[in-house]
């Protein structure tokens, strides 16, 4: 079959690898119809995430038609449609019993590794690194799924793939990041990042019912994107974050602070983003924590720092004297789509929430390798692509 592989920095190609097979009678293989490009993939794609390997297949927001079970499946049937969310979970160990399913105990068949990592082991990712499995990824005509019954979300024939596919991250995402906000109709919400995740911050935010939502972004169309869904906008290019984040709170800063940027965050400041950008160069930190920094300065006393942006490992200069002396709350994760899907399946049915409206791109999977450029550089305007394997490419190679 044909798929996304990674080979290294900003070397990903369109390569013919060996096809999935049923390795456990749990597992059940896709046929993707669509998959997307995520922020979490441009990481990967600038080599900033550890554990990669050449040849690992990449993707984990994706979709498409079961086309066979293993013999201990019961929920999943061939035919089926799904959206499948990028955290794997087993449904049955402790964390997955509460709902905290980006930590599944028991996904992560290199266990070893994600203990060294982070402490202790997270869930398996697809088409991620392999601290936290190396499964490959969704970005490819066929994926195996293990653990069937308990990842897949069955979506209803009448909704496009357009508007089901970002159930399987962004979306969920968005969503986690506001919920942990703990929105009450008094919060100004500040949403750092414009890109597909911090879009879906901001009409999370707005749905919850925040007073006011603030966009943080330099790149006009995006902030536009925002602007266009009712956020104030604040181009980090033009003014100063902090200062334009106090007069709109009456000098107070805003109750509640979300990072939808993560480690390659760019600073307005040419020293700061010296500094982090030669640390994270000759790894003496793996993460560009400027937004952490900006949340926590300008942040009200007792307000909730949120942070759905990915961070690898290690950050320089985090004024945690901020954070302790003000009482700041931060809540973050891998999002636990599962815990999410439901509800928002049925805003979508409902009419409440139209993902469509991140997508700028529609191509074939082929195109994929420069649409990872396209989209890291944000060429022609490009929010979020959308990739099909059954498409013919549009532009000659
Ligand atoms: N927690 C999760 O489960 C989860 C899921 C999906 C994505 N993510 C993470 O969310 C983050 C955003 O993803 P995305 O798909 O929107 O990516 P993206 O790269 O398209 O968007 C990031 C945006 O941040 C902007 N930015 C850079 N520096 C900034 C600064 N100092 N202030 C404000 N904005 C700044 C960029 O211009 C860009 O528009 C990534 O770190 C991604 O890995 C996390
Ligand atoms: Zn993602
Ligand atoms: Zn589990």
């Amino acid at each position: 079959m044909k798929a996304l592989v990674w080979h290294g920095r900003n070397d990903i190609r369109f390569d013919t690898v060996p096809d999935p097979r049923i390795e456990d009678p749990r597992d059940a293989i896709l046929k993707v119809s669509s998959c997307a490009i995520c922020g979490s993939d441009l990481h990967l794609h600038n080599g900033l995430v550890p554990g990669m390997k050449d040849g690992d297949i990449v993707g984990h927001e994706f979709m498409g038609e079961i086309v066979e079970v293993g013999s201990e499946v019961e929920r999943r049937k061939v035919g089926e449609r799904v959206v499948v969310p990028f955290t794997i979970i087993c449904g049955e160990c402790d964390q997955c019993k509460n709902h905290n399913f980006s930590v599944c105990e028991r996904t992560n068949r290199n266990k070893e590794k994600g203990d060294e990592a982070f402490g202790h082991t997270t869930a398996g990712l697809y088409g991620y690194t392999h601290l936290t499995g190396g499964y490959a990824g969704g970005q490819a005509e066929y994926v195996r799924i293990p653990y069937a019954d308990f990842g897949p979300v069955k979506v209803p024939d009448e909704l496009s793939d357009e508007q089901v596919l970002f159930l399987g991250d962004i979306l969920p995402t968005g969503w986690q990041a506001a919920i942990q906000c703990d929105i009450q109709p008094t919060d100004t919400v500040a949403v750092w990042g414009a890109g597909p995740v911090g879009q879906f911050c901001v009409i999370s935010a707005m749905m919850l019912g925040a007073k006011q939502v603030i966009c943080i972004d330099n790149v006009p169309e995006r902030l536009a994107l925002a602007e266009r869904n009712g956020a104030i906008i604040i181009n980090f290019d033009d003014e100063n974050v902090i200062h334009r984040l106090n007069a709109l709170t009456s000098g107070k800063g805003p109750e509640k602070c979300i990072d939808a940027v993560g480690m390659e965050a760019h600073a307005p400041s040419m020293l700061e983003n010296a500094i982090d950008q030669t640390k994270q160069a000759i790894n003496l930190e793996s993460d560009r924590p400027h937004v952490l920094r900006e949340m926590m300065e300008v942040c009200r006393p007792a307000g909730i720092l949120s942070v759905p942006g990915v961070y690898g490992g290690v950050s320089d200069k985090i004024p945690f004297g901020m954070v302790m002396n003000k009482g700041l709350t931060i809540r973050t994760g891998q999002t636990h789509v599962n815990r999410w899907t439901d509800d928002l399946l049925s805003r979508i049915q409902r009419g409440e929430i139209d993902p469509t409206f991140i997508i700028t791109d529609t191509v074939s999977l082929e195109e994929g390798p420069e649409m990872y450029k396209k989209f890291k550089n944000k060429e022609d305007g490009c929010i979020k692509v959308v990739m099909k394997p059954g498409l013919e490419r549009s532009v000659a190679a």
